[in-house]
């Protein structure tokens, strides 16, 4: 049922005139900014808690669901308004009653459309009943071919940046934050988890009740349905995973628990109570998800060797810099990410000493690098603090972000010394806890608590720089690796006309020293080069996701094409976004007629979330059969 469409016009009055009279001119211009990717007017009415109730049908792929938010409104509310993509709203109620008071504005290409509901300042209670459709970009049902066991299909949902909105109304802003429970009912057999206090066996009554009673943004909203167990690793820590994932799943995540203590022992008590990481199938779009409580995982990083342990430590940060203390606006990202992989690398030295996490810095540094170049285009891109305003803020979601941001922080850190700089972060998180921020709030704390109000040292360490200005500042620390520097000579070595693998030794590396060993590698190494260090190391059939997706770059930029079909296996498999952007590129400059690449895409995409497919859509200008554009 639709109801009356809102005008343009209305809609832009609506968002020229703010929030209640008596709001000072602060608090709107701070709204006014938090709310570049959200309809909703918080000032007016906000959502304070949410009670989702909902039932998964995987035979028709949606979500059929009531939300009930209690609310808190100014004096003079008139509306509530929420954010929606792609929903089918059935029925609106105001404190129990159902109101035809509700419009549907227009759509706004990656916001999706404002729901707005009339009110009166008394209300205290809204209801929406809804149901999903074919359009929620947040939502990706696998088949059961899809998973592990092959028996259960399997629902997930990945709500950051914006795509919350696309599984349930809400005011989908960082900068609002709201309680919720749910009632989540799933077909027999099994088990559904949220971001929120947890079951750890299935119900043979398909009825889950979870609850989050700290308020979080809806971007941290997540749901998983499927064939799942739970093991415990620690205390407070566990995982879940496919029955038949369980047992490497728990070897891998062993630490789990004492990263979780170095975490606390460096930045204050860990504030979610339980810890736990999913284990998600392979087409899972990114890495890690910090879904507050429950991380979502892939499996890419179940190496065997607990190499890749590093994404939990990132995700575990975030429990800190993100989930406690928010960036308020996706411009403010790299507050969420840089200061996540500054903690991830603090947590890796602590746990695993200071020669693995500048390993990490390095290839992290590499990153960087590349991240630069590949922007030198557009320079504004390069910014700490973006400017998001009108794009999709998946767009500015680079490695600037996480890596210029782990740099800043690191050469403040080096600048005033880590006893100084470990109080002021300390002090950053109990300040603001359960609460956002944005980058200029920040500076102000940095400036006042960190460098006691000296102009002159925030001009020498080149702050503004490092913040508004472009590129890396010249005072970005160095960094260097002993065990980095003894691949270096290997590297040589090899690449020297009579260089042969026999002679390399890799006794003991790690995985982050057989990537630095591959990246150094160039691009016209050659066929019998090539050859010779597969038949060695057997590098085209390695179990390690990482060191695949690194050596089928070499090998596509060297035509080696002995790899071809562990590439296309790899590519059909697995659904991580950081592999799959890199080797289709690699893919398509090196064929410019992209028939190959295509070729592949069109077998891989069904098995891809939409945040992986919408960017190689656009990276291979797909429109291929059977493309339903969402
Ligand atoms: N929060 C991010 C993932 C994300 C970012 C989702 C932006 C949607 C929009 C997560 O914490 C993350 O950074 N994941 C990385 C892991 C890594 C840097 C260790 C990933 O998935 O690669
Ligand atoms: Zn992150």
């Amino acid at each position: 049922m639709m109801h009356r469409v809102v005008g343009l016009l209305t809609l832009v009055a609506l968002i020229s005139c703010g929030g209640p009279k008596e709001s000072n001119q602060d608090t709107e211009v701070k709204e006014e900014k938090a709310l570049i990717h959200s309809f909703a007017r918080p000032s007016e009415a906000k959502v304070k808690h949410l009670n989702l109730i909902a039932s998964v049908d995987f035979e028709n792929r949606v979500l059929n669901a009531k939300a009930h938010y209690d609310i808190e409104t100014s004096d003079d509310a008139q509306k509530i308004v929420f954010d929606t993509r792609n929903l089918s709203i059935a029925k609106v109620f105001v404190d129990s009653t159902e109101t035809k008071d509700w419009w549907i504005g227009p759509k706004v290409e990656f916001l999706g459309q404002a729901l707005e509901i009339t009110i009166t300042p008394q209300a205290k209670r809204v209801s929406i009943e809804y149901v999903t459709t074919d359009g929620a970009e947040a939502l990706q049902w696998l088949n059961p071919q899809q998973t592990a066991g092959k028996v259960q299909p399997f629902l997930f949902t990945q709500s950051q940046a914006i795509l919350a909105r696309t599984w349930i109304p809400c005011q989908d802003s960082p900068g609002i934050r709201y309680t919720y429970e749910a009632t989540i009912t799933v077909p027999s057999g099994l088990m559904a988890l949220m971001s929120a206090s947890n079951p750890t066996e299935i119900d043979s009554s398909g009825v889950y009740h979870f609850e989050m009673n700290q308020p979080i943004p809806s971007y941290l909203m997540a749901l998983a349905v499927g064939d799942l167990v739970f093991q415990s690793v620690g205390a407070n820590t566990g995982v879940y995973a496919e029955p038949s994932m369980i047992e490497a799943t728990a070897f891998e995540f062993e630490d789990m628990q004492k990263m979780l203590e170095s975490a606390e022992s460096i930045y204050g008590k860990y504030a979610w109570d339980q810890y736990d990481v999913l284990l998600l199938p392979p087409s899972f779009p990114f890495g890690g998800m910090e879904n507050p409580r429950l991380t979502f995982a892939t499996p890419t990083i179940l190496a065997g060797d607990k190499s890749l342990t590093a994404l939990v430590a990132h995700e575990l940060a975030h429990s800190w810099s993100g989930n406690l203390v928010t960036n308020r606006t996706w411009d403010d990202f790299w507050l969420n990410e840089g200061f996540t992989v500054y903690f991830e690398r603090r947590i890796m030295e602590d746990v695993y000493g200071k020669e693995y996490a500048d390993m990490l810095t390095l290839l992290g540094r590499q990153d960087l690098d590349k991240e630069l170049k590949a922007l030198a285009d557009s320079p504004d891109d390069t910014h700490l603090k973006l400017d998001l305003e009108g794009r999709d803020p998946d767009d500015g979601m680079s490695d600037i972000a996480y890596e210029k941001g782990y740099f800043f922080l690191r050469t403040m850190e080096e600048n005033v010394g880590r006893g100084k700089f470990d109080q002021f972060l300390n002090e950053h998180f109990s300040d603001n806890a359960f609460q956002t921020i944005i980058t200029e709030e920040f500076l102000t704390h940095l400036k006042e608590d960190l460098l006691l109000n000296d102009e002159a040292k925030y001009k020498e360490l080149k702050i503004d720089e490092w913040v508004y200005g472009p590129g890396l500042p010249d005072n970005c620390i160095e960094v260097s690796s002993t065990l980095f520097e003894q691949v270096n000579a290997q590297v040589g070595d090899f690449l020297a006309e009579d260089g042969k693998a026999a002679a390399i030794d890799t006794a003991n590396w790690t995985t982050h020293q057989w990537l630095h060993f591959l990246r150094q590698l160039p691009a016209n190494i050659g066929i019998v080069k090539m050859k010779d260090l597969d038949n060695r190391f057997s590098l085209t059939k390695t179990g390690n996701s990482e060191i695949a997706a690194e050596w089928f770059l070499r090998s596509i930029e060297n035509s080696y094409s002995l790899a071809d079909d562990a590439i296309e296996e790899f590519l059909i498999r697995v659904g991580r976004r950081k592999f799959l952007m890199p080797i289709y590129t690699a893919l398509a400059e090196a064929d410019l007629t992209k028939e190959r690449a295509t070729a592949i895409y069109a077998q891989a995409r069904p098995n891809y979330h939409s945040v992986s497919s919408n960017s190689i859509d656009e990276l291979l200008d797909y429109k291929g059969d059977g493309h339903t554009s969402k």
